[in-house]
């Protein structure tokens, strides 16, 4: 088996040439980790799909490392999105605009339109400088895992099989860009909360963004699969009272908990619950053969729509009122 080269941010070149060789590469961003492969090279993003084991109706979002490779991947671009684009461009924001015809039928999963985003992580934007092309890229993890914040991460799950990682730190964010439906300018569609939130989105756009109806046929592929799950069941508390009783019922478990406030010492490892460092945990519990990781969000935690979006899609067991529990991508 082929060992997953670690290129420094010096070898970026290293990475440009794998890439344009149509191998898929890994590489940092401000939110997670990615897997890229050129807009223009459907062969290298199928292999993407097969690495992850990703469904192929669920589209890729477009890197781009500059404005001026905007039209080559959208049509019909409305002022909505650059006035967007001046405040959180480059950042954590994906809007998701009419497809341009040349962008292949496997990066959008078929659909008409196309997710564009400008990651602000220096590696991301040297990598997409160095190609010249968009990159089209997921999340670095197997499908249905914990995205990577991580060279680790990204190793756990695709040592041996992509040929390189690019390296650049821990992600400063930890959780996925904000995804925005912007093909409908009427209706403004919030697919997935992240760190853009979306007050700020409505503050820009001057009008309200609608969340995607519960039961409704999915507005983002990515909201139908199981997200982020560990091995270990997990279960979500939004009351202490609950938890430690489940702890005290539960009987004897490999168990972590990740917590928003301090417990009782003696129940088991307990780590501070953030959005920056959930994936690393939730990995952690894989590592340590949890059976259950059991969480506790206090009234902060649930007023944070990113983190309470992944917890909600990671978890198996909810406890305690689930109003606070956003639908999305
Ligand atoms: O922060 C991020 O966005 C990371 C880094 C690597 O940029 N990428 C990422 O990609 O999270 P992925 O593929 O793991 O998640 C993209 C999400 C999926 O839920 C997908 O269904 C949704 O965005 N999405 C992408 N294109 C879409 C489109 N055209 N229409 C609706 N939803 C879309
Ligand atoms: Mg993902």
């Amino acid at each position: 088996m082929m060992q997953t080269e670690r290129l420094s941010a010096e070898e970026v070149e290293r990475a440009v040439e794998w890439l344009l060789r149509g191998e898929p590469v890994g590489f940092p961003t401000e939110t997670v980790y990615g897997i890229g492969a050129p807009l223009d090279r459907p062969e290298a993003i199928g292999k993407i799909f097969s690495l992850k084991g990703r469904p192929s109706d669920n589209p890729l979002i477009a890197h781009l490392g500059e404005m001026g490779d905007l039209e080559r991947v959208a049509l019909d671009v409305p002022q909505e999105f650059y006035r967007l684009a001046e405040r959180f461009c480059p950042g954590p924001l994906t809007v998701v605009l009419k497809k341009h015809p040349s962008v292949p039928f496997i990066a959008s999963g078929g659909l008409s339109t196309i997710g564009v985003r400008f990651p602000s992580h220096p590696v991301a934007q040297a990598l997409l400088k160095g190609v010249g092309v968009p990159l089209v890229a997921p999340s670095a993890n197997l499908s249905g895992k914990p995205s990577a914040t991580s060279v680790e991460a990204v190793l756990e799950d695709f040592e041996g099989k992509l040929v390189a990682v690019l390296e650049g730190g821990e992600c400063a964010l930890g959780l996925e860009s904000t995804v925005l439906g912007l093909f409908d300018l009427e209706h403004p569609v919030l697919l997935r909360p992240g760190r853009v939130s979306q007050e700020a989105l409505e503050e820009v756009l001057k009008r309200r963004i609608l969340l995607p109806a519960a039961g409704a046929v999915p507005a983002s592929p990515g909201m139908k699969y199981r997200h982020y799950a560990p091995k270990a069941a997990v279960k979500l508390f939004t009351d202490r009272t609950a938890l430690l009783h489940h702890l005290k019922e539960g009987g004897e478990k490999r168990r972590l908990i990740l917590t928003s406030e301090p417990l009782p010492e003696g129940i088991g490892e307990q780590l501070p619950l953030h959005g920056s460092s959930l994936y690393a945990f939730l990995r952690y519990s894989d590592k340590m053969s949890a059976e259950e990781v059991v969480i506790l969000c206090d009234q902060a935690a649930q007023k944070d729509a990113a983190l309470m979006n992944r917890l909600s899609k990671a978890a198996d067991v909810f406890c305690g009122p689930r109003s606070s529990l956003l639908a999305g991508a």
